[in-house]
């Protein structure tokens, strides 16, 4: 594609950068925090096989088409639907598609921060020593106090921001890389080490039974609409995120097996989480329906059992903060990218504007635990009401129009030669997925929530 303006877009050095960036990217609290709490809610293995479904059929072409998109413009989420609308003669309605991942964006990093501040503040927790030796309903008793406290979330919200900011001023490529190579490895190993003590528990078999035994009676409506929401969320979809990172993966580099590759990754690390918390939830009689909690109440009460667990405490929450970090960078970089190459601000600038913004919002998260959590629109606190509207509205809406886009509005010879699949057969695999299976599939979890189906 010529360029018609010049650009101030940077380019990753490799394809294994690319892929270390955003499986940095797709790794992060929707793995190790939100996977296993949704999952507790929903009843478990019915839910975790639907969401295994929804990451091979949709998550996974629309990640190939995603990454196309952002490769082919080598612009910014907003400019490149603008650019690909016009290349395909297509109506300019489509442009609206960046906008709206722009704002997902900010809607899900303001409360992530939030999260990711949890997080950080059980780093000094674990440093402290203050889960040596205590039983559930202590480790439940450190949660409550802390998140009761407008005064420490808000801190620890500013910190993990100003840290999110920090990173993105000075370019996602520069640093970036090198934390996420260190950083996968570490983080699989003590999943492993966490998984082993699950093992001694005694419940292993339990929690293992209610993550993979199916009870579709558990199923309803709106646990479909979450599972296939979280499959767009972890895998980073349906916002830009993967658009913006795909944008600066240099031309000739296979799309489609790299998106194999941070799916898997993406998927195991998940599962491992849920097999190293559940064994933990049954040993202790909690709830597995616990909700945003369940991690901060369970993971510490091995920490605080096992031989080692001082230093494995420490170096897990580190870990799950930098984790938080490299998804962090890739919900805001949409928008940065944006006002500095579209609206000319200086990255100091576009990083300034989009980070306070986005910490603002945050505030009704933090609320949401303490003083507002009486605060309900349509029976949920604010933090529930913008992970319903990000991960259950907008990133499959989001998904669904990149699908439609890739497979419909784009020109089949562009998108064959932007794949470049070694042979015909994947590439007709990959165009049916994304023609049909992935948009009717959201299509029919929608009707099906809103009672039609
Ligand atoms: N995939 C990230 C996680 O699982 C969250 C995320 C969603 C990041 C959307 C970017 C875009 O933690």
């Amino acid at each position: 594609m010529t360029d018609t303006k010049k650009s101030v877009h940077g380019a990753w050095s490799s394809r294994f950068a690319f892929i270390l960036a955003a499986t940095g990217s797709a790794v992060g609290l929707g793995n190790i925090w939100k996977f296993p709490y949704i999952t507790g809610e929903n009843g478990g293995g019915a839910f975790v096989i639907v969401y295994l479904v929804c990451v091979l059929l949709i998550g996974i072409p629309i990640m190939i088409a995603e990454t196309m998109l952002g490769r082919r413009s080598q612009r910014n989420p907003v400019e490149t639907m603008a650019l690909l609308t016009d290349e395909a003669g297509a109506d300019k309605n489509w442009h609206y598609l960046g906008w709206m991942g722009v704002i997902a964006g900010m809607f899900i990093l303001s409360y992530y921060s939030v999260i990711a501040g949890w997080a950080s503040a059980y780093i000094v927790k674990a440093f402290a020593g203050s889960f040596f030796d205590a039983d559930g309903t202590a480790i439940k008793g450190i949660f409550d106090d802390f998140v009761a406290s407008p005064v420490q979330l808000i801190f620890w919200h500013s910190l993990f921001m100003l840290a999110t900011m920090l990173i993105v001023v000075r370019g996602v490529h520069n640093g970036l890389e090198k934390a996420v190579q260190f950083l996968m490895p570490s983080l699989f190993v003590l999943m492993i080490l966490l998984v082993g003590y699950a093992m001694t528990t005694g419940s292993y078999n339990q929690g293992l039974h209610f993550l993979f035994m199916p009870d579709f009676s558990k199923l309803t409506s709106d646990s479909v609409l979450t599972a296939m929401g979280h499959a767009f969320f972890t895998l980073s979809l349906g916002m830009g995120a993967i658009m913006v990172y795909g944008s600066y993966l240099p031309k000739g580099i296979s799309i489609a097996k790299t998106a194999f590759l941070i799916a898997g990754a993406d998927t195991a690390v998940a599962l491992l989480a849920g097999i190293a918390i559940f064994p933990i939830v049954f040993a202790n009689n909690l709830h597995p329906a616990s909700g945003p909690g369940l991690i901060f109440q369970t993971l510490p009460i091995a920490f605080g059992a096992m031989a080692g667990g001082w230093l494995m405490g420490i170096l897990f929450f580190v870990m799950l903060v930098i984790a938080a970090l490299t998804s962090s960078i890739s919900l805001i970089e949409p928008v940065v990218a944006w006002l500095v190459e579209s609206k000319d601000l200086s990255r100091e600038k576009a990083c300034i504007w989009s980070g306070l913004v986005t910490w603002l919002l945050g505030l009704g998260t933090v609320f949401s635990f303490n003083v507002w959590s009486n605060v309900k629109f349509f029976d949920r606190n604010i933090f529930q009401l913008l992970d319903y509207l990000t991960a259950n509205l907008m990133l499959p809406i989001g998904g669904f129009c990149i699908a439609v886009f890739a497979g419909w509005i784009m020109k089949r010879q562009h998108s064959e030669q932007e794949l470049d699949m070694p042979n015909a057969a994947s590439y007709q695999v990959w165009k049916i997925l994304i023609s049909y299976v992935a948009p009717l599939a959201v299509f029919f979890v929608f009707l099906h929530v809103i009672g039609v189906l």
